[in-house]
């Protein structure tokens, strides 16, 4: 969009500063609608991922991989609703699922016919299912897999990983936040084996559940090392602890997610996000013995509540995502798109000196203003934050809307000829923004 080069006396401050004022400037009307906004939400917001500052922008509608906003400029949409948007705006075979949906009944009040279909889809491509349970967001997932693996146990820690996101009432900073259910969390690092394993002597035969991401998806696409997750499977097995893998997002990053990438199986694994084809979704499952505690035919079965849990939307957009649309084939297909786009993007950032890397595995990928890529999410903390917001906000000058954390997850609509728009838009930053991201290259 622009062809000068960035001056060597230019500050990241004044670069800032300019970009927030031509961002302000171009969006009057998302503006005035936040501000309405702050009248009946806190902050304008309800989700707080989404907001950012000086406001956010009003997002009005979406088409294939493409939004509007309220100021009508339109964005080759690279977020894709934090992975949950695989399928895009407009698939007319998820529209046909929910439009079919809706005609047959909105609320059943019973088991419907879809959920034991969708369930059965599901089952067959996470390798660690054989039983499995539907509820509305990952979260609530996460929160039913800890919640099971205590009642299995009788114990009451939960091993958690800094920067791990869990939901919103499972989610770590350097500790766990407050709003987080009161467990007893122990804190490790993630990928670090000999923490890990420290931690798990010390505290061993109280800790109920090790749950953990196969790869670190809102710390920045930080992808765990293969012997790391196979310790912790070999510490679960030894002391008698749950291993939850939180595969909310992971879980598209191959026909039947990073589990089966590593060929390491959790006991618990939760899911959300796409699955459900773009309805609000979340499930938890594993083996036969330790979901059976949810059987009611039991005398002693626990219970697993949730008014929308077989909500007919969901089973039905999700049953044709996963049986027609989002099959082992294209999810390889897209995965090998999101490799080759990373790997360009990061050529890119050598070829011009940048201290710029995208980390990540297949169609999910995070930008760090940093030489080598993190390890986890202390590292990611520390690369420059006052870039990644000078990229948002040029980045939405070239027409590329991704998330404010610079995160990139590619939908299904997304063609090779975006992916080259992508790969000349960084090019573009990089090359103007040089004096500004000069450092040791990766
Ligand atoms: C890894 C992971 N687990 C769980 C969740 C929570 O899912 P939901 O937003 O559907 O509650 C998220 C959401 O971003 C996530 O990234």
């Amino acid at each position: 969009m622009n062809t000068h080069e960035t001056p060597r006396n230019v500050s990241i401050k004044s670069a800032l500063e300019d970009a927030r004022a031509r961002y302000v400037e171009r969006n009057p009307e998302s503006h005035a609608r936040h501000r309405r906004a702050t009248e009946v939400m806190p902050g304008g917001n309800t989700r707080t991922v989404l907001f950012h500052s000086p406001f956010p922008l009003a997002i009005k509608g979406g088409r294939g991989c493409h939004v509007e906003d309220a100021d009508g400029h339109d964005y080759v949409d690279y977020l894709g609703e934090y992975t949950a948007g695989l399928f895009g705006h407009s698939n007319p075979d998820i529209r046909a699922a929910i439009i079919g949906a809706l005609d047959r009944g909105i609320n059943l009040s019973g088991h419907n016919t879809v959920e034991p279909e969708f369930a059965e889809a599901v089952c067959a491509r996470v390798p660690s299912l054989e039983l499995v349970r539907f509820t509305n967001s990952g979260t609530e997932a996460n929160l039913m897999a800890v919640a099971t693996a205590c009642i299995h146990t009788g114990r009451r820690k939960v091993l958690a990983f800094r920067g791990g996101y869990h939901g919103g009432l499972l989610s770590f900073g350097e500790t766990p936040v407050a709003t987080n259910v009161p467990h007893e969390f122990l804190m490790a690092t993630y990928n670090d084996a000999a923490g890990t394993a420290a931690l798990l002597e010390e505290h061993g035969d109280a800790i109920a559940a090790i749950i953990v991401e196969p790869m670190m998806g809102a710390s920045g696409c930080i992808p765990a090392d293969g012997e790391f997750l196979k310790l912790l499977r070999e510490e679960a097995d030894r002391r008698g602890i749950v291993l939850i893998f939180d595969e909310v997002m992971t879980s598209r990053l191959s026909p039947g997610g990073l589990q089966e990438v590593h060929g390491i199986l959790p006991d618990l694994t939760t899911l959300g996000k796409y699955m459900g084809g773009g309805m609000s979704f979340g499930a938890f499952g594993g083996g036969r013995e330790l979901m059976s505690i949810y059987d009611p035919r039991r005398a002693d079965s626990i219970g697993h509540a949730g008014t929308f849990n077989n909500n007919i939307m969901t089973m039905s957009a999700g049953l044709v995502a996963m049986t027609k649309l989002y099959t082992p084939d294209v999810a390889r297909k897209l995965n090998a798109l999101g490799d080759d786009l990373r790997e360009r993007l990061n050529a890119v950032c050598r070829k011009h000196g940048a201290a710029l890397v995208f980390t990540g595995i297949g169609s999910m990928m995070t930008a760090h203003f940093a030489a080598t890529p993190p390890r986890n999410a202390g590292e990611a903390q520390q690369a420059d934050q006052s870039l990644k917001e000078l990229f948002y906000f040029e980045m939405l000058e070239r027409g590329v809307f991704m998330a404010r954390r610079a995160m990139v997850a590619l939908s299904l609509e997304i063609a090779p000829k975006d992916c080259d728009m992508l790969v000349d838009a960084v090019a573009d930053f990089v090359s103007l923004r040089k004096p500004l991201l000069s450092g040791r290259v990766h």
